[in-house]
């Protein structure tokens, strides 16, 4: 069963971590599924948002990277948010230049996900705000794409880019890999330019755009202070009703292609 998602756009401060976190948590909660979430950013926003202090933890992904651990051994489990974690901090940063003279180092990721792969009904992957190796190896792991998109002016311009390096991806490294879907996120229905990119987004893309997308939410904001997600600290918060529906269409999504 195909079950890896990667979460990515090179923008940063898309929403990226803030979906990853909530949907995982909402997947686990409400849709009783074993979910594990990956962080290959050095900034460990997935790690900390989850509860896990990402400076004390014994490993993390740059051990699994870097061949220094067994994947399993490097699994935490988020007893906020209710999953499973590989969690990363700052050490990662140092790891691209480490795998450069690697041979594989671009399927880093996917031999160590392959190990434990049979544990889980679904994997996501939170990426950084680039298309380094990082998000190359993720890239390279994952059966689906989905992609958060601010609607303002640049963003389908971002888009565009991520799209080919996609394409690039497919010749060579992971053939298999399919847009699975873009998430409008801090979406302001009223905003006129929000409307206009979201049509754009709608008439290029028809519907593979999620149908829910998630609007500005104070809940979204502060509850990676508290080491959880929104859904797991308030699930009537406007942003976590919004993450719960996303977490339905995921699920129907992916049994429809099962078929
Ligand atoms: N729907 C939302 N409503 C309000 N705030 C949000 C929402 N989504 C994200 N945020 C906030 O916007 C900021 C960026 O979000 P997030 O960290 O999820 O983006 P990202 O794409 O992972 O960023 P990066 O590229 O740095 O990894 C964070 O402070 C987050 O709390
Ligand atoms: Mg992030």
């Amino acid at each position: 069963m195909k079950k890896i998602i990667v979460v990515v756009n090179q923008k940063g401060g898309v929403g990226k971590t803030t979906t990853v976190l909530n949907l995982a948590t909402s997947l686990a909660m409400h849709q009783r599924k074993k979910v594990l979430v990956v962080d290959i950013d050095p900034q460990g926003n997935a790690t900390t948002g989850a509860g896990i202090d990402k400076n004390d933890v014994e490993f993390s992904i740059y051990d699994v990277l870097l061949g220094n651990v067994k994947i399993r051994d490097a699994i935490v489990y988020s007893k906020s948010c209710k999953f499973d974690l590989i969690p990363s901090n700052r050490n990662l940063a140092v790891a691209e230049i480490e795998l450069v003279n690697e041979d594989d180092r671009e399927y880093k990721l996917k031999n160590a996900i392959k190990e434990i792969e049979h544990k889980y009904d679904i994997i996501l992957i939170d990426c950084p705000p680039s298309l380094s190796l990082l998000t190359i190896n993720a890239l390279t792991s994952a059966n689906y794409l989905l992609v958060p998109i601010q609607c303002e002016y640049y963003a389908l311009e971002g888009l565009t880019d991520l799209l080919n390096t996609v394409k690039l991806m497919k010749t060579k490294l992971n053939t298999e890999l399919k847009l699975f879907g873009i998430l409008r996120t801090m979406y302001d229905k009223r905003n006129n330019l929000a409307q206009q990119v979201s049509e754009q987004l709608v008439e290029y893309f028809d519907d593979k755009v999620f149908y829910a997308s998630i609007p500005r939410s104070v809940r979204l904001a502060e509850a990676p202070s508290f080491g959880m997600s929104a859904v797991a600290l308030d699930d009537e918060a406007i942003g976590s009703e919004a993450y719960c529906r996303l977490a339905r269409e995921v699920v129907k999504r992916l049994r429809e292609i099962e078929q």
